[in-house]
């Protein structure tokens, strides 16, 4: 079978007679759909009881789909409990952030640490394994479904303390991580701590807590307690079958769990786009670029997208035409190896049935959504094998931090209003319209292969981090960072040294005071003709050079943005929250300095490199109106076919796409 990329997405034929999947074969060829992913809330027909498994139906569909020349992307299926699970074993059912036992209902409803949810989800990807390893239909593992969520029932407390006791060893170690003896807290005995939640820490919801260093641990905590389920899982699989590889959908930049402490246990990453109502492209290309970066820069899947509308949101807007094929080449631009939907027929029933899918209620092949899949089938067919295993070859790195971004978001002080991802999107989004690839890395991501660090509120500093970022300006390089990093260390202590802490001498700045205001307060910065809000840091330069001044009150004057000559590089610091047009002039000089620039407004470009290193560039326009560009190289379209000269103009339409091969 020659390779292209997998195209096709979830699909539920359990649901449906067998004539409903006859049609739907025809209609996959007609459009172009390869791959099926199978399975993924299958659990109460596979096991319709505790000791009967029914694979009849599984059977069928793995056999249709290798008879039809497709391959499927198989599900554990475990992310739904079945109803007699449930109800043998209340154990597996979870206990909430109030402390409510929930009982039967919905999906993604285990508790991470029972046992028996342990034994019979391992005991069914097992025979899942056992019976479909080898199966000429399977392309990959689907391990359970969109991990996420807390369970604080008594044996998530347990678990809780144990991986306390591992991560400590001592009572001591803890009490001090933690300065318990604040507010009269020091434990002497394990069986003292609670998980935090509503009934203990916390006031007004998970981001209000009297102790952040438990908050933040219990958030580790639950990250690993779900990886847990995932690599127990994958373990039943490979004692079946060794090869194929496993992954489990992810959902980008998703607060609850640090995905780059599960990076290194998946064979590949892979994520669900859904990306917020009304946010600019640069949002869903954030996501691809932080999976892209937990596996090394290494292609990853986009598992799910939905071809036309969603269902779960108050209001589902659907996708214009065009904007389908255009968030599809978004995601191949950016490392994307794979291109499913969900969902490849839509549910007769429950609350997804409003859902989009390739194949409506009325199953026809006539419809717009169904011609633009079918479209994009064709337009993946042409290209082949062509962009698989290609990798970015991205000179700027953007430091992701989930640390961080618990840390941040659960501090009393200095601001509630500021959201982690806003900042990093505006710093990220800043470099990609000015036209470079960014790597969206882990803080303990190489960075010696980078030109520019981009280190935007990173308020914890672990590690040997502060060194590796000096030896990225030392050698020529360029880091930015800004307000509120270099604050806490890995248990939310702050340093004890001057603000940026560890990050002060390459900053070459002193921070002592810092002032917060409401969010419809602006203050201006008159060098970048910018405003500034929610947080004002007041800058003593160390060295460091004022690039651009507060205008207003009593630190008028003083710098909101600093530069420090360092080694061969610099070291810039943005002290306050800029708006878009500030972050864009500052990451602008910065990527200047070492000619990174070369944007088209409302273009958006990308490059790969494959394998054998042939060039692709990517040019998603954007926008409603056609752009006009012009080749810097000798290229091909691989969409069309046409070639282009060095310096011959070259339009796109309103959200066109090209994808060129440079010569
Ligand atoms: C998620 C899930 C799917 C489905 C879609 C609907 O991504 O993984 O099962 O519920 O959302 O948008
Ligand atoms: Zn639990």
């Amino acid at each position: 079978m020659s390779r292209t990329i997998p195209y096709g997405g979830d699909y539920n034929p359990e649901q449906w007679p067998e004539e409903v999947w006859d049609d739907d074969h025809c209609l996959f060829t007609e459009a172009g759909i390869d791959t099926l992913t199978v399975g993924v809330f299958s659990w109460s027909l596979t096991q319709p009881a505790e000791n009967t498994y029914d694979f009849t139906v599984l059977d069928r569909v793995l056999d249709r789909a290798a008879a039809e020349g497709r391959r499927v992307c198989l599900a554990t299926g475990t992310a739904a409990v079945p109803p007699w699970l449930a109800k043998k074993y209340p154990e597996v059912n979870r206990t909430d952030f109030e402390g409510r036992r929930h009982r039967y209902g919905q999906r993604h409803n285990f508790c991470p640490s029972s046992p028996a949810y342990r034994a019979r989800s391992t005991a069914l990807a097992g025979r899942l394994a056992e019976r479909y390893a080898g199966h000429p239909a399977l392309l990959a593992w689907h391990v359970n479904n969109e991990y996420g969520g807390a369970c604080y029932c008594d044996l998530c407390a347990e678990a809780f303390r144990t991986w306390l006791r591992d991560e400590y060893v001592t009572l001591d170690a803890l009490n001090d991580a933690w300065w318990t003896t604040f507010w009269s807290h020091r434990y002497t005995d394990w069986a003292e701590i609670e998980p935090p939640s509503a009934l203990t820490e916390h006031w007004r919801g998970p981001d209000h807590t009297a102790f952040q260093g438990i908050t933040l641990d219990h958030l580790r905590f639950t990250t690993d307690a779900l990886l847990g389920c995932f690599t127990a899982e994958k373990d039943a699989l490979r004692a079946h079958d060794p090869r194929t590889p496993v992954t489990t959908n992810f959902m980008g930049p998703y607060r609850p769990l640090d995905y780059h402490r599960w990076a290194p246990h998946l064979d590949f990453a892979s994520w669900d786009n859904y990306p917020p109502l009304d946010a600019p492209p640069t949002r869903a290309a954030l996501g691809h670029d932080l999976m892209r970066g937990l596996k090394d820069g290494a292609p990853f899947w986009l598992m799910e997208q939905t071809p036309s509308t969603t269902a779960c949101r108050d209001v589902n807007p659907l996708r214009r035409p065009g904007e389908l094929r255009l968030a599809t080449w978004q995601a191949i631009a950016h490392g994307a190896d794979a291109a499913l939907y969900f969902q490849l027929r839509a549910s007769r029933g429950a609350c997804e049935k409003y859902h989009g899918a390739v194949i409506g209620h009325a199953g026809r092949d006539d419809t717009r959504v169904f011609r633009e899949v079918a479209a994009i089938g064709r337009e993946l067919a042409l290209l082949g094998d062509t962009t698989l295993d290609a990798r970015t070859p991205a000179r700027t790195a953007l430091l992701f931090d989930w640390d961080s971004w618990w840390a941040l978001e659960i501090s009393d002080g200095p601001s509630r209003h500021l959201r982690y991802l806003d900042v990093v999107h505006a710093y990220y989004r800043a470099a990609r319209e000015a036209g470079a690839d960014v790597d969206v890395v882990p803080v303990t991501a190489d960075l010696t292969r980078y030109d520019v660090v981009l280190a935007p509120v990173l308020h914890m500093v672990k590690g040997d981090l502060a060194a590796r970022l000096e030896a990225v300006a030392e050698r020529g390089g360029t880091v930015l960072a800004t307000f509120l990093s270099g604050r806490v260390d890995r248990y939310d202590r702050a340093f004890l040294t001057d603000v940026p802490g560890p990050l002060a001498p390459l900053m070459g700045i002193r921070v002592d005071e810092w002032d917060a205001r409401p969010r419809e307060f602006t203050q201006t910065v008159p060098e970048l003709d910018a405003e500034a809000s929610l947080v004002f840091e007041i800058v003593q330069p160390r060295g460091a050079e004022p690039v651009a001044t507060y205008g207003s009150d009593f630190y008028a004057g003083t710098p909101a943005v600093t530069r420090n000559a360092f080694g061969a590089g610099e070291a810039w610091y943005v002290a306050t929250a800029l708006d878009q047009p500030g972050v864009d002039r500052v990451v602008r000089r910065v990527l200047d300095r070492h000619d990174l620039i070369g944007p088209y407004p409302g273009v958006e470009t990308a490059t790969r490199v494959t394998p054998d290193g042939t060039r692709l560039l990517f040019l998603l326009n954007h926008t409603p109106h056609p752009a006009r560009l012009t080749a810097h190289a000798p290229a091909t379209d691989l969409l069309t076919g046409k070639h282009v000269e060095r310096d011959e103009p070259l339009t796109l339409d309103p959200l066109g796409v090209a994808v060129l091969r440079l010569h």
